[in-house]
Order: structure tokens, then sequence, then C-alpha cells
């Protein structure tokens, strides 16, 4: 008798067949994915029971909450400034309704990768995507109510004229878009990111991939008064008016964090660029910004350079712990493009056109 690994109930190993089944939910996988997967379950449990202790920390650079089912409400007193490590669809629904100014999700992409190692077709060599679990989904269904779930907890802590951004690529951005507007709430804009360094399609079957897509919002067709820093809008967009492409690359560099074998942290780690435009044309200093699935920090890194409150929630121990490591060196900034409008001209073959 085993435990499932889906829903908790409890699952058959049939040796003869070499599959595991649960009797509960139905799950179905062979006994060698099932290991598999259960030593990973093992893996995080050991490193969450050990986090629990050594993490409660209120003394490093950032506060540092650990969510606990027994904590029914938190003030904003308490929040401020702080990641709270957590499952955000619990978190939020502790929190004071209408604290917010802006919120940023730049959530699970559900990227659906297949199973097998992709090569790149001249070098040979293992294209590293986003194969982590935190990005699995069992159906579009899923990712859907889970979407759903957190906008609508989003919605209740925003103030009534705060903005949200959401960023995705074109796996989920429609989807992100229709609940979006299903839930009421009012697209302003959508900006397109386009990447300067994007990750080719090896195997030449597809249009290379270089955007990302934001939407930016409000919470009802009916909110007004929200800030928009259109100075800050102009300077960011491509060309004389601005408009809603911005140009600049991947996180890479010094900016990647990365662990003592160089490998990435956080495979989808955003540029401190990307952030430092989202809080500048939407936020004034001393404004609180939410980060419901914070990654590796960088909302929240951005918004103190910045001057801005925030609140960061992290389901993963791994992450909030580099947070905290993140948030000891500060962060020098300034508010002008970091990708000059040289570099965009450049990119898009455009300098001698004006
Ligand atoms: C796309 S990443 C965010 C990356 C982040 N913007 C950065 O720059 O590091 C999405 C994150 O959501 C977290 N996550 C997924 N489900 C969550 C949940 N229910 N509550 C809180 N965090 C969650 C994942 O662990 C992952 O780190």
């Amino acid at each position: 008798m085993l435990m499932c690994l889906k829903c908790g109930g409890i699952a058959y190993r049939n040796s003869y067949f070499g599959t595991v089944t649960c009797q509960s939910c139905g799950w179905k996988v062979s006994i060698k994915e099932y290991e598999e997967l259960e030593n990973q379950r093992k893996e995080v449990s050991e490193m969450n029971d050990k986090f629990q202790v050594d993490y409660l920390d209120k003394n490093g650079a950032i506060k540092v909450i650990s969510d606990q089912d027994e904590k029914q409400t938190y003030t904003k007193e308490e929040v401020l400034n702080s990641v709270i490590w957590g499952d955000a669809l619990k978190v939020l629904k502790k929190m004071p309704e209408e604290i917010f100014d802006m919120v940023f999700i730049d959530p699970p992409y559900f990227l659906q990768l297949p199973k097998k190692e992709l090569r790149r077709w001249t070098v040979k060599t293992v294209v590293e995507g986003v194969d982590d679990d935190w990005d699995k989904f069992s159906s579009f269904e899923e990712y859907d109510d889970f979407i759903r779930n957190l906008l609508t907890e989003v919605k209740r802590v925003m103030k009534p004229n705060a903005t949200i951004w959401l960023i995705a690529t074109y796996h989920s951005i429609f989807r992100i878009g229709k609940i979006m507007q299903d839930l009421g709430y009012w697209i302003l804009n959508d900006i397109i990111w386009v990447k300067t360094n994007p990750m080719p399609n090896w195997l030449g079957v597809r249009f290379t991939n270089a955007t990302e897509t934001l939407i930016w919002a409000v919470k009802d067709k009916s909110s007004k008064k929200y800030t928009f820093n259109k100075d800050y809008a102009k300077q960011f967009g491509v060309g004389k008016i601005g408009a809603n492409v911005w140009v600049l690359p991947l996180c890479n560099g010094k900016e990647r964090l990365k662990d003592e074998k160089r490998k990435k942290i956080h495979s989808t780690q955003k540029p401190i660029e990307l952030l430092k435009r989202v809080i500048l044309t939407s936020t004034n200093e001393g404004d609180l910004i939410l980060d419901p699935v914070a990654g590796v920090g960088t909302t929240g890194y951005v918004a103190k350079a910045l001057k801005r409150n925030f609140v960061m929630i992290e389901i993963n121990s791994k992450y909030v712990e580099w947070i905290k490591k993140r948030f000891e060196k500060s962060l020098r900034i300034t508010d002008k493009p970091r990708v000059s409008e040289r570099r965009i001209n450049q990119y898009f073959n455009l300098e001698n056109n004006s």
C-alpha cells in the first residue's frame, strides 16, 4: 500500500503491469516514475522541516515569516516589507482587504514540455528549460483554477484604484487574459517585452519565441484614478511616442543567481530592469506592492531600492532562502532605462529611419 502523490489517498502497486494506481483519484504512473516522485517529495519535505526550525528570522535585511495554519489573520504592519513562506491561496485569505497599491504576478507558465531531453541541434548539448515541479499542472482546467483562485484573492486585497500586472508567454497569457476579464478586471494595456537574447528554437521547427506579454489592468471598469507615470512610460517604450514595447535582455550575467556549481537558482528569474519599469510607471514612493508568487524576490528587491513597500509570498523554501541572501546585498538603481534608445534602434534596424 502506498500514498497517492496527487491526492494523498491510498495507491496500489501492481508489479505485473509495473504501475502504481490510486484507488481514490485514479492517478496512474509507472513504478519507476512513482519512485522518482516519491524521492523528490521526501527531499522537499526534509528541506522544509529543516527550514521551519532555521528560518523564523526577523532580524535580517528582510523579514521572513513562516505561515502557519493556526495563524488566522495578518495585519498590514505584520507583513510590511516581508516575504511570507507559504501558499499564496491560503496566505492572501488572511490579509486585510484593500491594502495594496499595485500587484505584480509572474505565475507558473504551465509550459507542458515533453518529458524527453531537448538537445541543441548543432552542438548537441542539453537545453535547460523550465521543468520545475511548480510549473506542472495535470490539465488546463487545473491551471485555470489556480489562476482564477489567485486572481480572486488578489482582487480582494487591491485598493479600489490599484493596478495589477500579469506576465506570461503564449502558453498561458491568453487563458489568463480571459480569466481576468471574466473576473471583472479591466485591461488598460498589454506590453510586449522583446528579448534581445532569447533562446533560439533549436530544432528550427517554429519561430524563435522572443517575447513575453505583460497585461496591465485595474480591478474594474470604474477604477479611474490609478497611478500612471506617463513620463516614465514614454521613456521606456519604443520610439518617440513610447509605444507599448519594451526591449531588454533576459536576466543574465552577474544579476542571475547561481549556486556554487554555477547552476541557475531559479529558471525564470525576471530582470531587474523589467521590474524597474513596472514599478516606476505604475507606483509612487511609499506605495505598497504585492507579489504573491515571488520566486527569488525580484519584485521586492527592486521595490525596496525604489523606496516602495512590498509584501511577497513564495511557496518554495529554497527560493525564500535565496530571497533572504539576496536582500543582504542592497541594490543600487537609477530611474533611467538600462537599455539605451540607440541599442533599441539598432536592434530593430531603425537607425536611419528618423
Ligand atoms: C514564474 S516564478 C516567479 C519568478 C519571479 N518573478 C522572480 O523574478 O524570481 C513562479 C513562482 O511561483 C511559486 N509558486 C507556485 N505556486 C505558488 C503558491 N501557491 N503560492 C506561492 N508561490 C507559488 C513558484 O515556486 C515559483 O517560484
